[in-house]
């Protein structure tokens, strides 16, 4: 690399780093049902991914579908996406493939989700409230695609668009972390419970985030 080079990138990941909010204590609040309003959580994932997992918490009360996490690449809109289907149910899709998670809960209630996905075994986790659902499995030795446009709000059509209106989330995300590695039960127990553990590719505590349209950041009052 030359010199020049070399500063415009010392340079970029300094700024990047600085970008970075703490968003420790505070929520996105998506306020009003549109096919717009979003936040893109920017990541530096330059590598395919073989295992991972993703944790949030989300307070909402729409009983009809949405997505609470999106992550699409150039060439596939559902990479990842954990999808609400309706109360009682989950949908968690890995390289546009689909498993289904039941599960019993109160509504409208805070809930803590953590999805987990392990390529050697196709294992799919799903975690509501520190509780494990029943494993599923799929994509067995796939590799998720690396540089992924992950947004919050509405879910991709494309890479990085084509919302639609009906499948947005109204209501508040907080606490996002992604690792890239499956978390073990007691990590899980961890961070349900709110202890930080060191994530490598989405840090709620150094969020490098741009939210467009109608998103209210606020102190959160539901845990
Ligand atoms: C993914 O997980 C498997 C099994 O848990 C492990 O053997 C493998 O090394 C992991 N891959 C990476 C890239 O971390």
């Amino acid at each position: 690399m030359n010199q020049l080079l070399l500063w415009v990138s010392v340079l970029t990941s300094l700024l990047e780093a600085f970008a970075a909010t703490d968003m420790s204590g505070k929520v996105f609040i998506f306020p009003k049902e549109s096919n717009s309003a979003h936040v893109s959580l920017i990541t530096h994932l330059e590598k395919p991914l073989q295992n991972f997992t993703v944790c949030l918490r989300a307070y909402t009360d729409l009983s009809r579908s949405y997505s609470l996490f999106s992550y699409s690449i150039q060439t596939k809109s559902n990479e990842i996406v954990i999808y609400k289907p309706r109360i009682g149910e989950y949908h968690f899709i890995i390289g546009g493939d689909i498993v289904f998670f039941r599960v019993s809960e109160l509504f409208p209630e805070p809930v803590h989700i953590c999805a987990s996905w392990e390529s050697s075994s196709g294992i799919a986790e799903l975690w509501v409230n520190g509780k494990p659902l029943v494993r599923k499995g799929l994509r067995q030795g796939y590799s998720l695609g690396a540089h992924p446009k992950i947004v919050l709000g509405q879910e991709q059509d494309s890479y990085g668009g084509r919302f639609d209106k009906s499948q947005s989330f109204v209501g508040e995300i907080g606490d996002l972390y992604m690792w890239d590695s499956v978390l073990s039960p007691q990590d899980i127990q961890l961070v349900y419970t709110g202890s930080y553990i060191k994530p490598n590719i989405l840090d709620w505590q150094a969020l490098n985030y741009k939210t467009q349209g109608y998103v209210v950041t606020k102190p959160q009052r539901w845990s």
